[in-house]
């Protein structure tokens, strides 16, 4: 069974803007981007050492984490220095001009 909570409006997130939302009973805020028109949604906590991703930067397609500088590419999730880490996405629904995730 998902867990889907909605996170924003489809029009707080711009093409190549990495925004932060908070979501009741969530540790980390969910982060929310746009790369190349598909909105996309991740954890907002880096898988490396728990460092917040709210804080990181976007070039192109890929979201660089504040902590160490570990890459992460926002269409696959994969980490570009080590395989083993993957940035989970969240499954994205709009309804009504809405974005909903799928925390579960
Ligand atoms: S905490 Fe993100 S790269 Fe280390």
């Amino acid at each position: 069974m998902a867990l889907r909570v909605r996170v924003c409006a489809e029009t707080d997130v711009a093409e190549g803007q990495l925004r932060a939302f908070a979501v009741p009973g969530v540790t980390w805020p969910v982060i929310v981007t746009r790369v190349a028109g598909e909105l996309i949604a991740v954890p907002g906590v880096c898988p490396h050492e728990d460092v917040g991703l709210a804080g990181g930067a976007l070039v192109g397609a890929t979201l660089i984490c504040p902590g160490h500088g570990y890459q992460f590419d926002l269409r696959s999730g994969r980490c570009q220095h080590d395989p083993d880490l993957e940035l989970r996405r969240y499954p994205v629904t709009r309804i009504d001009g809405d974005v909903w995730v799928d925390l579960l």
